[in-house]
């Protein structure tokens, strides 16, 4: 594995692999009340954070705990950085006291300048581009369900944003037959597509506009928030433009009967998807979450015990 986790592109699929096992190995234990497994004793791990976070940021510093280290909360703009201290020096200092760091930020180039000077691992809490943490949990949280990722069909609904791109890196990576259903001028970039195809050539990644055409049979239904982390100031646009491709019983109906729905969360109920669909029976949205906590333990784990 590399030295950070900055994009699901980095990994092998071994790694991926042993992420998977290593998770189910520590939430096994922790569900028979081994909480605190001492892998990780005296490291301490930073979380850098520029934009709110409710489930990354509990669930790594809880990850830390229980793996017997300790975290530090640094809200981005208490630091020098907010008075012009380079990201590179800040680095530097980051790796002099801390062992790892997660980065929440909005600009991606930030998380590649400070994981380019910090000798520590750096690891993408999110960021404009890309949220590997989440996908690979919720890669996780498929192979639970279902027992394989190869070949399942995850249609994902909504904005080609970060969350979007990291599935589509995910898909090339473990054989995902990915469907994007996304409003005219939401859709990923085509930068990211070829990319994909680069990684794998066999990769199936499909843009359907018609969401009820996209999610013909499906496996899988991912959705996430209309409106991002950012773009609060299109709000009104995007609630125009984003009509007609909200998750509800009428779509659901046409995947496969045991089809899972999911949401990286926080939803808004009655905008990309119903109250109804994401607390019924199709949706694993809180098994997600619960394993973005073992998922991030296995990465602090290999990410700092590994030579
Ligand atoms: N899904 C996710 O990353 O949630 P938070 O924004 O609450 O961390
Ligand atoms: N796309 C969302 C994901 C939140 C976890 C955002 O960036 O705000």
């Amino acid at each position: 594995m590399n030295k950070d986790l900055i994009s699901i592109k980095d990994l092998k699929i071994q790694d991926i692999e042993i992420l998977f096992q290593m998770a189910s190995d520590l939430k096994q234990r922790r569900k028979r009340g081994e909480k605190v497994i001492h892998l990780l004793d005296g490291k301490s791990l930073g979380l850098l954070f520029e934009k709110p976070s409710t489930r990354t940021r509990i669930s790594f510093e809880i990850a830390i705990r229980e793996l017997g280290g300790s975290s530090l909360f640094l809200q981005s703009d208490q630091l020098q950085l907010k008075r012009g201290e380079p990201i590179g020096d800040a680095a530097k200092i980051f790796s002099l006291y801390l062992d790892a760091l997660v980065v929440r930020t909005f600009n991606h180039d930030n998380l590649i300048e400070l994981a380019k000077n910090a000798s520590i691992p750096v690891i993408n809490g999110l960021s404009d581009f890309s949220h590997p943490c989440q996908v690979l949990s919720d890669m996780f949280t498929i192979k639970e369900k279902k027992g394989d990722l190869k070949n399942i069909k995850l249609t994902y609904i909504g904005s080609g944003n970060n969350v979007c791109n990291s599935w589509i890196y995910a898909a090339a990576k473990a054989d995902i037959n990915l469907v994007i259903a996304s409003p005219k001028g939401y859709e990923p970039k085509d930068k990211i597509l070829k990319e994909a195809q680069k990684i794998n050539s066999k990769c199936k990644i499909e843009l359907i506009r018609d969401p009820f055409k996209a999610v013909k049979g499906t496996d899988v239904i991912y959705t996430d928030v209309w409106v991002s982390m950012g773009e609060e100031a299109e709000k009104k646009q995007r609630i125009i433009d984003f009509k007609g491709f909200q998750v509800n019983g009428k779509l659901i109906k046409l995947a496969k009967k045991n089809v899972l729905v999911m949401h990286c969360l926080p939803a808004h109920r009655g905008e990309e998807i119903t109250g109804e669909i994401l607390d019924g029976s199709n949706s694993v949205v809180w098994q997600q979450a619960e394993n973005k906590l073992h998922l991030q333990k296995a990465l602090l784990v290999l990410l700092l015990t590994e030579k």
